[in-house]
């Protein structure tokens, strides 16, 4: 089967690489030719574990191609997914849908055969009734449909995600169109992940509810952490303790310094403004909104109060920036927020991350990086473990504490029992966790 996949972010590009991979024939498009070059020469945009790889081999096996070129993209495509960015709109946290509506125009001006459009960005319900608008408009003789099939995938297991989806929604009632879907996953529903097809607008809706629902999950977790601090309990052990429960399933019951990355944060404003203005307010999800942004300014206190209340010329390391691990994603990430509180209060900030930092330094004035933990925090004040990234889960912990001016370290997720910092002679720090 022929497939366009139109934007090559980080939904577009695995999705299209994994298509091909298994055994499509995938054509990826995307108006930015430095981008598009850069692909060309097996160069990827983004770091994504097994990315490179996948993406060689399909090119290699004639699966897999780039262009700029959106015409020739979808000429003969059976199944044309639109993979283009919906950041959230200046001022009023409305998703924009420009890309979406701007890519519709083109895809219906370039339609050949019967397709199925299928918006893989998240949008906001009622999105695709506007897409088919377009599609009308410009083209009231073509054979398409319009589908909504929303994606899943975390950054940092994307591939693996893909392949091994809990499940598919797809959002159509067209039969056609549902015939072309169950083709386009043929080789995933081999491996038993359920397809589940509903209405469109269930579909846009049911990746909103979902991304919430995690938010919510993780944020709970979180204020319970910070009960946890007060009343001397573990949420290690909480979390454990209700995680078994298979109503609740131990999954996102990591408590940390607040969600960040490029999707919670953005849908839970775009879902709160589409239930504004459908006048059925979700209390539940503002809550959930206002209290992690409030937690990750908070974190910075917290790093600022294990300085004993001061962080006045104190030297501060934090490291792991990017918003989790195995992924150089900037975007919303809490270190940005603790950062800023530190400087705030005085502090002098140095940063490390295996993969963020390019990202990072436009983000992030006056702080200084480096390129390995231990260098970081030779001579400093405080150290924060913000990311949970592999290299800094097997830290030399007495050698930190060795070259630290004073051994204090903030650990944000939790990643070493307290005894283990106590042991290497620092004094440690974690959330939701009895000192
Ligand atoms: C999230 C969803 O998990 C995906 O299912 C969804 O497809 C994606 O958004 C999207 O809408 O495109 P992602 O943003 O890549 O994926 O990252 P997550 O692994 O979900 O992490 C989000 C944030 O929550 C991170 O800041 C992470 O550190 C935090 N988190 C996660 C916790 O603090 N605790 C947890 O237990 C889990």
């Amino acid at each position: 089967m022929r497939i366009a996949m139109i934007g090559t972010g980080y939904v577009g590009l695995v999705s299209g690489a994994c298509f091909s991979d298994f055994g499509h024939d995938v054509v990826c498009v995307d108006k930015d030719e430095s981008k598009i070059d850069a692909l060309k020469r097996g160069i990827m945009p983004i770091y994504e574990p097994g990315l490179d790889r996948l993406v060689a081999s399909n090119v290699r096996g004639g699966r897999l191609s780039f262009t700029t070129d959106l015409k020739a993209g979808v000429d003969g495509a059976e199944a044309i997914f639109i993979a283009v960015g919906t950041p959230s709109r200046r001022g009023d946290g409305h998703a924009d849908l420009s890309y979406v509506f701007g890519a519709a125009r083109e895809i219906a001006e370039a339609l050949t055969g019967p397709a199925a459009i299928v918006t893989k960005s998240t949008v906001p319900v009622g999105t695709g009734d506007e897409v088919e608008r377009i599609l009308a408009e410009v083209r009231p003789d073509a054979r398409a449909w319009v589908v909504s099939n929303p994606e899943f995938l975390r950054e940092g297991a994307a591939i693996e995600d893909f392949k091994r989806p809990d499940r598919i929604v797809v959002g159509t009632e067209n039969e056609e169109a549902a015939e072309i879907m169950r083709e386009v996953y043929r080789p995933l529903y081999l491996n038993k992940a359920p397809l589940l097809f509903t209405s469109r607008r269930t579909a846009e809706l049911t990746k909103y509810a979902a991304n919430a629902f995690l938010a919510t999950k993780i944020t709970f977790i979180n204020e319970i952490a910070d009960l946890c601090e007060v009343v001397g309990a573990d949420v290690q052990q909480v979390s454990r303790g209700i995680g078994l429960d298979n109503r609740i399933g131990s999954k996102f019951l990591h408590a940390g310094p607040g969600y960040g990355g490029s999707c919670f944060p953005k849908d839970t404003l775009a879902l709160l403004k589409t239930a504004e203005d459908a006048e059925t307010p979700l209390r539940i999800v503002e809550s959930v909104v206002a209290v992690n942004d409030a937690r990750k300014r908070a974190m910075g206190r917290k790093v600022i109060q294990a300085l004993g209340g001061d962080a006045r010329g104190a030297v501060v390391a934090l490291l792991g920036l990017t918003f989790k691990p195995n992924t150089d994603d900037m975007r919303d990430a809490p270190s940005l927020s603790i950062v800023q509180a530190l400087q705030d209060g005085g502090a002098r900030v140095r940063g490390f991350d295996p993969e963020g930092i390019e990202q990072a330094r436009p983000l992030m004035a006056d702080v200084d990086f480096f390129d390995n933990p231990y260098a970081a925090a030779e001579g400093a004040d405080a150290v924060v473990l913000v990311t949970e990234w592999d290299v800094l889960r097997a830290l030399d912990l007495g050698r930190i504490a060795r070259t630290m001016k004073q051994p204090i370290l903030v650990d944000l997720r939790n990643i070493y029992p307290p005894q283990d910092l106590e042991a290497a002679g620092l004094k440690g720090y974690s959330i939701g966790r009895p000192l």
